[in-house]
């Protein structure tokens, strides 16, 4: 039997990951979603999660440590690793945004200082733009940085909007959409291709089913 290892990116995504894979009727994610274990397998033994930080899925599956992972285009875009993308999930509707204090937003002259967790993807949009950037590279709480002086604008994640505007910032532009994506290691995709095959299968049945009923 040939077991995937899946690994799931821990956070905002981890629930919506767990039950779209419970939808898809292939794996059981029932302890998985009341475990706080890092790595466990389903009941079947044909599937093992592992929990990571979303910036660590493109990591573990590149290395083959595990076949396939689910993490935001967001994470994707920042990271360097050679992945296959065989899925967009309907999960984790987001939008990538350079965000400024609603009171003085950036003016656009001389060196801007940008903080943020996706140092590549800042430096890559204003580098696009000629607009010289000190990228301030933080590892969250990325909206205090503009509001306490330490940064004129960020780059960062935007679902709801809340903690923009619950620390007065509002956004200048939107780099990206983002959602969920499935990635998958490029050995496993050849070397597992009827299990990868199947997890694909299922989950592009089930995200559909999931987007008509939304
Ligand atoms: C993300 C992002 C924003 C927030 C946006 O951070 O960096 O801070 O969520 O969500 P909202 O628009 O719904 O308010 P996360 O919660 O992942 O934590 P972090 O700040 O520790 O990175």
């Amino acid at each position: 039997m040939t077991q995937l290892t899946i690994a799931i990116a821990k956070g905002r995504l981890q629930r919506g990951t767990l039950e779209l894979l419970a939808s898809s009727g292939l794996c059981d994610t029932k302890e998985a979603l009341s475990s706080r274990r890092l790595t466990l397998e389903d009941e079947s033994g044909r599937f093992r999660f592992i929990f990571v930080k979303p910036m660590d899925v493109p990591v573990y599956v590149a290395h083959g440590v595990a076949d396939c992972g689910v993490v935001g285009r967001d994470v994707l875009m920042e990271s360097q690793a050679d992945l296959l993308q065989p899925l967009t999930l309907g999960i984790g509707r987001c939008r990538i945004v350079v965000a400024a204090l609603a009171e003085r937003p950036g003016n656009g002259y001389g060196m801007l200082r940008v903080a943020t967790k996706y140092p590549r993807i800042a430096a890559a949009y204003f580098g696009e733009r000629g607009q010289p950037v000190e990228v301030i590279e933080l590892s969250g709480s990325v909206e205090l940085a503009p509001v306490l002086g330490l940064a004129d604008c960020i780059v960062d994640l935007v679902e709801t909007g809340r903690t923009l505007q619950d620390n007065g910032l509002t956004i200048v532009e939107v780099i990206a959409e983002s959602t969920a994506r499935l990635v998958v290691n490029r050995a496993s995709y050849q070397l597992k291709a009827t299990a990868v095959g199947a997890l694909v299968a299922a989950l592009e049945v089930t995200k559909d089913e999931g987007v008509q009923s939304d």
